[in-house]
């Protein structure tokens, strides 16, 4: 594929590492459409509760700041010798991968970081933390790359002018940059494609309407919000041409965690006729998970439904609430898995452990959660 891209990506960075201050840099996702502000953190309770809170968020995002936050860890050792150092990492390790269960690119992150810290055994404590940086700045420059090829791959699905659909937010600030779902429509804005996308509020965290229809009007992309129970009649209407999602965890099976609501768009997908795809980095595929009954689903607080986004509370005191985070899409809803290393199709099982088999990273060692 050689095509000349122009630039039209919202330019906005969602982490970055400063180290002379050592800190993590992350623009606070809390806190958009309203108001875009950068903030520092230096403290490890403050970078778990970045993640825990979803200042920071999106799974490749959320990788990435784990492996700052685990550089910035070690860099505050006072341990000289390996076993001490190794000893600190891992309190740090296990620390943040605390803050959130279901996206699998958080332990992929601190997994690597640990395997980089093993490999450098024998080095000096200095050669040890900047080798961790290297690392950790390897996996952010990486997951760019990662993005935009998913984002030529899944172009080669899509035709000009198609109406897309998405589900809460895969795009720029959720990555390092270009996103997962949304890094073919930037693509194609690029060559003048003019796709109109359609953005499901997603509730109850609003990252469709707070996040994606934001990232995409900076953008300039044509963008519409629906409420998430107005998928179905923007298919029925034929509005809709393509599903395209990012994800949190898939299995070996091909079921696939992403943001709660995802499973029933791709029912109505598939009732529809319309070609639903998920758009995943290797980091994001786990085969030491079966199927989707062994992903971990977190459960958020109550509030987040009851009140959170309301001016007064819009429940009762009191009710019962239930606040699953995420949603496992079953593998047969799925039209086909976008990777960096290309389209997978049906049979998943085959075809995902084909695509580990050519692959020889660190990625691949068992994750240890
Ligand atoms: O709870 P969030 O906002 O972190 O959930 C994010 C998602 O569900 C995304 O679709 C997924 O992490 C992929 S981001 C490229």
């Amino acid at each position: 594929m050689s095509m000349n891209y122009r630039s039209s990506i919202a330019s906005v960075q969602a982490v970055a590492l400063d180290d002379e201050n050592n800190s993590l840099v992350i623009l606070d996702q809390t806190l958009l459409p309203n108001e875009k502000k950068y903030i520092s953190l230096s403290e490890q309770k403050d970078i778990w509760e970045a993640i825990y809170s979803l200042r920071v968020r999106g799974a490749p995002a959320i990788g990435i700041a784990a492996a700052y936050g685990a550089y910035l860890g070690i860099k505050a050792s006072k341990a000289s010798a390996y076993g001490d150092l190794l000893k600190d990492f891992t309190e740090v390790k296990n620390y943040l991968a605390s803050s959130r269960p279901t996206a699998v690119n958080l332990f992929w992150a601190l997994n690597r970081m640990e395997l980089r810290l093993k490999m450098e055994k024998g080095k000096s404590a200095d050669e040890i933390k900047s080798a961790l940086k290297d690392e950790a700045e390897s996996i952010r420059k990486e997951d760019e790359e990662v993005c935009k090829a998913i984002g030529k791959f899944g172009l080669t699905l899509l035709k000009p002018g198609w109406g897309i659909l998405t589900h809460c937010n895969a795009g720029t600030i959720a990555t390092s940059r270009y996103g997962t779902a949304l890094a073919p429509v930037y693509l194609g804005e690029e060559l003048g494609y003019n796709f109109k996308v359609f953005a499901d509020e997603t509730r109850p965290l609003l990252q469709g309407a707070r996040l994606t229809a934001w990232e995409l009007k900076e953008a300039g992309i044509d963008v519409t919000l629906i409420c998430d129970n107005m998928a179905s009649i923007i298919m029925k209407e034929g509005k809709i041409q393509a599903v395209l999602v990012g994800c949190d965890r898939v299995a070996a099976n091909g079921d696939t965690a992403n943001k709660i609501g995802t499973s029933g768009v791709a029912v109505l997908a598939k009732y529809y006729g319309i070609p639903f795809y998920v758009c995943a980095p290797m980091s994001t595929i786990d085969l030491n998970c079966n199927t989707g009954r062994d992903i971990h689903i977190e459960l958020r607080p109550d509030d987040e439904i009851t009140e959170k986004w309301y001016s007064r509370r819009m429940a009762p005191e009191g009710v019962k609430v239930y606040n699953p985070c995420f949603d496992v899409t079953d593998n047969q809803l799925i039209t086909a898995i976008i990777t960096q290393k290309g389209i997978i199709y049906p049979p998943f099982s085959d075809n995902l452990a084909s695509l580990f088999k050519e692959q020889d990273t660190l990625g691949k060692e068992k994750i240890v959660e």
